[in-house]
């Protein structure tokens, strides 16, 4: 069965973003920044793979779920098809419009999530944001954090609103040159005897691109240096 899988960057503080929305406290500089986006180029929006070169083969995911606050502000931006090279379902209780590519859906997210993975295809990559990861807790079969060595105090948690808790078991961390840790996690009752937990530093290296920093919804976005988005 296809997996749904939570890979995002967090504070240590538990942050996804700012109380405004914006992620610009996240590192912006960093080994992990080309290292993550040649590993989970699926999950790197398809107007910043054009700029920095990479292509999605939808080896790891070929679908994204997302809440309309995740989707928005790319759509702000100009980018209403963010992840065009993936199925793209967004989720609003609210909205009745949007671009051709997205699905938008007010159905309740755990049985839109249980259908798709009783569908035929690769994983299934949970975007964002809180609220959204809240409803879906139960459907997690993987939790990757990106985890920046900041504290934000305040902003939109990892996860938001009325959910169960539930407990997950390290499985692999990664150690980045500037403190940035990849925690990977499965749920408790699936992790493997053991714990199956490893400590490494990522094994190639990989030279970081200067024109990346890193972004919320996705892994990556242009630095200032960067050509104009087209
Ligand atoms: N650090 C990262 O890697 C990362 C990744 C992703 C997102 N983010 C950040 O996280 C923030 C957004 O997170 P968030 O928690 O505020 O919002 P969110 O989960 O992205 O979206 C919440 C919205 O989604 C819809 N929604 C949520 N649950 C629903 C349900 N059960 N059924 C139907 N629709 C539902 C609602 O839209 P309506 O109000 O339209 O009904 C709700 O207002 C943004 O600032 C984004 O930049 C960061």
């Amino acid at each position: 069965m296809r997996e749904l899988t939570y890979y995002v960057a967090v504070s240590l503080d538990g942050r996804i973003a700012a109380p405004d929305g914006t992620w610009d406290a996240f590192l912006t500089e960093g080994d992990h920044l080309a290292a993550l986006a040649a590993e989970y180029t699926d999950t790197v929006p398809a107007h910043v793979q054009r700029l920095i070169g990479v292509q999605s083969t939808q080896d790891r995911f070929d679908t994204v779920v997302m809440g309309w606050n995740t989707y928005l502000p790319g759509l702000e931006e100009g980018h209403p098809s963010p992840y065009s090279h993936l199925r793209q379902v967004v989720f609003s209780r609210t909205r009745t419009e949007a671009h051709p590519d997205i699905e938008l859906t007010s159905e309740d997210p755990v049985e839109v999530v249980r259908r798709l993975k009783r569908e035929e295809g690769k994983g299934i990559y949970l975007c964002g944001g809180g609220q959204l990861a809240g409803a879906l807790i139960e459907e997690i079969d993987r939790l990757v954090l990106k985890v920046n060595p900041i504290v934000l105090g305040d902003g939109i948690p990892l996860f938001a609103g009325d959910y169960t808790p539930r407990r997950f078991a390290l499985e692999s961390t990664r150690r980045f040159e500037l403190g940035v840790l990849l925690n990977e996690y499965l749920p408790k009752d699936r992790a493997s005897a053991g714990g199956g937990r490893t400590e490494r530093q990522y094994p190639e290296r990989v030279d970081p691109c200067p024109h990346l920093v890193e972004s919320g919804p996705g892994l990556v976005a242009p630095g200032p240096c960067e050509l104009t988005p087209v």
